[in-house]
């Protein structure tokens, strides 16, 4: 959810206010140090100039680079990512396309190496390719009578976008290898399916694992895409030695779809699959976040501040949603869920609002750009229908505002989380942390975090508009003690399973592969 925030280096504006670590290695849990090659798209920092001309970091955005800055701390890392910006060329350039060295706001050194792709490539596979059409897929969004229409376009942004980019990250993977062969690959997300394989075929005993943040949707689905595309994709994972998921879910879609698409022999129970003469480890854990950060972030006076202007504003109830403006989160639905709601309960006119803290998000493909203005377009029929004597039912921020979002997650007597399809969704884990009021999380049945707070959520159906209103109507009135105890619930299984667990198991899973017996996992 989280995206670009300007900050200097290392300190990012999940930490404007005073950088929050004090030291380092706090999480639970972290096995031993290793060498890693961490590779996604959008890097950890992305710089640019600042109105001096002066260069800065910036934090990258996204719950995935916020997952994995820990990993930073606790091994010897080096991280490839695209160059993004102008800025990220220049010190790609600068470097000659080497890793330079960095620190973390932790203080941990790591190194970091810039992808410099083609331009339109780079255009093509992010604009074109990934978003458009990998994440629309992997989230169900496509109205198949409508779209998509796999055309020439689509072929030759594959061809000369998707597939060069994923070569050039493989090349800049393997000339890390060169440098320390021991280390362990650690590929992330819908970026990057093409280049395991790369890797593979030039270092076959390369130790290669790959997590997928996002669903992974039934076999079906798959042949909405060419033959050679989607086999290509379930090829390119299968040349890891272990591919992870949040859920059992998309495991066990992986696993049907790589048995239908290309073969593989698959064992649910033990969760791998054999493929051109290799034992794949498919493990689902679901990834965490790390509760330090967010205790001391949560006292720190931009988020004090922030907070106190929430409470000024506040009615007596508030709903709070988070999400980056994408279609997958379903925002239109909530509001008109909320609609509904306020339709039936008159009397918590003026009582109760929602504030809505959303991240605008992709805005170059038209998709996104189209799905804000729903957005805009739904808050305001829901606003001009019940608005009265300075009552606005819904508060909409369009803007990257973490700090904000922060003293939200303390304030919120109902959060929304009704996800159309999500691979997790950390905002279900992050608020709940935070929240002094008892609040009630209202969760999409398709938010991989499903699988772990179903019993201590209202559980919804994204597509049930009155099933929502209902939703928002039992949340706000069940019983003090209950919303105590759920919320409580929540909060002990976050921090028992944080961050730290997430990392030890995807390393744990490398050492499944090396172990001559395999256990279910
Ligand atoms: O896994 C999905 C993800 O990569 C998350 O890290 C993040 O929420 C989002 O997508 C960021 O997307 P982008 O890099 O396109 O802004």
């Amino acid at each position: 959810m989280w995206v670009t925030r300007v900050c200097q280096f290392g300190v990012g504006a999940r930490s404007e206010s005073p950088a929050p670590f004090a030291g380092r290695g706090y999480l639970s849990n972290v096995p031993e140090r290793r060498k890693l090659i961490v590779v996604s798209n959008r890097g950890p920092v992305g710089f640019s100039r600042d109105h001096a001309g002066k260069r800065v970091a910036r934090r990258g955005g996204g719950g995935l680079v916020t997952a994995l800055r820990s990993l930073v701390s606790h091994h010897d890392v080096t991280w490839v990512a695209s160059a993004i910006g102008d800025e990220d060329r220049a010190v790609a350039a600068e470097a000659e396309g080497k890793a330079i060295n960095e620190t973390a706001r932790d203080g941990s050194a790591y190194r970091l190496r810039f992808v410099d792709h083609d331009a339109a490539a780079y255009d093509w596979f992010y604009n074109v390719v990934s978003n458009p059409i990998l994440w629309f897929l992997q989230h169900y969004l496509w109205n198949l009578a409508e779209a998509p229409n796999i055309d020439h376009g689509l072929h030759h942004a594959w061809k000369d976008g998707y597939v060069p980019v994923n070569a050039g990250f493989a090349k800049a993977v393997l000339a890390e290898l060169e440098l320390e062969p021991g280390a362990t690959v650690f590929f992330h997300d819908y970026h990057l399916y093409l280049a395991p394989r790369h890797v593979r075929e030039a270092r076959p005993d390369a130790a290669l694992a790959h997590f997928v943040h996002i669903p992974w949707p039934q076999p079906d689905l798959w042949h909405v895409l060419p033959t050679s595309i989607r086999c290509a994709i379930h090829d390119g994972l299968l040349a890891n030695d272990v591919v992870g998921f949040h859920t059992p879910r998309w495991r066990r879609n992986f696993l049907q779809a790589s048995e239908h698409l290309l073969g593989a022999d698959c064992d649910y129970d033990v969760g791998c699959a054999e493929y051109g003469g290799r034992r794949v480890v498919v493990s689902s854990h679901p990834i965490s976040v790390d509760p330090q950060e967010f205790d001391e972030l949560a006292t720190s006076d931009a988020v004090l501040a922030a907070e106190r202007e929430i409470v000024a504003r506040r009615p007596e109830k508030l709903i709070l949603r988070v999400d980056r403006t994408d279609p997958s989160k379903n925002v239109v639905r909530g509001f008109r869920a909320f609609e509904l709601y306020l339709e039936s309960h008159p009397a918590m006119h003026g009582r109760v609002a929602m504030l809505a803290l959303l991240d605008p998000s992709r805005q170059d493909i038209p998709e996104y750009a189209e799905y804000l203005g729903a957005i805009q377009r739904a808050a305001r029929v829901v606003n001009d229908r019940f608005q009265r004597d300075g009552w606005i039912p819904i508060d909409l921020r369009i803007r990257d505002d973490f700090l904000r979002v922060v003293a939200a997650y303390k304030q919120f007597d109902v959060l929304l989380v009704n996800a159309i399809f999500d691979g997790l969704n950390l905002v279900a884990k992050e608020a709940p942390l935070l929240n002094t009021r008892d609040g009630v999380v209202i969760l999409s049945e398709n938010a991989g975090a499903h699988h772990e707070l179903g019993e201590w959520v209202i559980s919804v159906n994204p597509f049930d508009l009155s099933g929502q209103a209902e939703a928002i109507h039992t949340a706000l009135e069940l019983p003090a003690a209950e919303r105590r105890e759920r919320l409580e619930a929540i909060r002990e299984h976050v921090r028992e399973h944080d961050l730290g667990a997430w990392i030890a198991a995807q390393l744990a899973d490398f050492d499944r592969t090396a172990a001559p017996t395999m256990q279910p996992g």
